[in-house]
């Protein structure tokens, strides 16, 4: 890849005196726009990593046409299970779901792996006057966390890449209840805190967390502690083995990937 010793030839550049910044109207946001130097003219990948092989076009210009063309051979043997059962502000659910179950999601595909997100977790829910009402483990705040969680999902359905990727952007964040809003800018533009909210204060939400109640409760055997994984609806002990669980069961011709021994590092 040439492109990493241009870029520390460009900062170099920037940060020796005497070299002429770029115009300070450039970085309008307060960041040297280094691509808009004009000697280096390669297309720049604007999209997302889980968009890389979504068409022919973004492929070419992400430099994953190899990767990609292997992932379209194989589109027509459906993809391996993968159900999270969990709850906002657990440890081992933020781990889990930041550090192991996105990462091998963005390395596998959609087309290999698909991903059912259900928060709710250890929560538990009454239903007072005929309407339901839920306690969380973790206190209001994980109920209100679930809650946004469920309702980004629901709102953001047939686009479950960008809800997927919204939801690992919250669950990594130091600060979690003000991340809704950067992580829908960075994300989905397109989608306000109040479209989100609207969801969580209303009947909706409510009904949408009843649903993952239902779905949590009725697993059998039961979840025993979160976050609760299902490969293929059995249930998977330990969490380290997604990767290799997952690739053992597709049934199609396996991504490079998985043809390694250990959890990759990006070359
Ligand atoms: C992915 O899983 C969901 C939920 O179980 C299911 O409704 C959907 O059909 C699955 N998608 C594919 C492509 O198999
Ligand atoms: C249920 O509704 C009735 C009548 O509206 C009210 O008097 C009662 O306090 C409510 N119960 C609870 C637990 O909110």
């Amino acid at each position: 890849m040439d492109w990493v010793p241009l870029a520390s030839l460009l900062l170099l550049l920037l940060l020796v005196p005497g070299v002429p910044s770029v115009p300070s109207q450039a970085g309008s946001r307060g960041y040297p726009q280094l691509h808009r130097k004009s000697q280096f003219t390669k297309p720049v990948c604007t999209q997302p990593v889980y968009n890389w092989c979504s068409s022919w076009e973004n492929s070419r210009i992400c430099e994953t046409d190899k990767e990609c063309s292997a992932l379209w051979r194989t589109l027509d043997v459906p993809p391996v299970s993968v159900k999270l059962f969990y709850e906002a502000l657990c440890p081992g659910c933020r781990s889990f779901l930041s550090m192991m179950l996105f990462p091998t999601w963005v390395l596998l595909g959609d087309n290999v792996m698909n991903v059912t997100l259900v928060p709710f977790g250890n929560a538990k829910e009454t239903e007072v006057n005929g309407t339901w009402e839920f306690t969380c483990q973790h206190g209001e705040l994980e109920c209100e966390l679930n809650m946004v969680q469920t309702c980004v999902l629901y709102l953001l359905g047939r686009e479950f890449p960008n809800a997927f990727a919204v939801v690992n952007c919250m669950m990594s964040a130091a600060d979690q209840e003000n991340s809704l809003e950067p992580c829908l800018k960075i994300y989905v533009p397109d989608i306000s805190v109040d479209d989100i909210m609207k969801c969580v204060t209303g009947p909706q939400g409510k009904k949408l967390m009843h649903e993952n109640a239902m779905m949590t409760n009725h697993l059998s055997p039961p979840h025993t502690y979160t976050p609760w994984i299902l490969v293929e609806e059995s249930h998977l002990e330990n969490p380290v083995e997604l990767l290799d669980t997952v690739c053992h069961l597709y049934q199609g011709e396996v991504p490079d990937i998985c043809k390694r021994n250990t959890f990759p590092i990006i070359r």
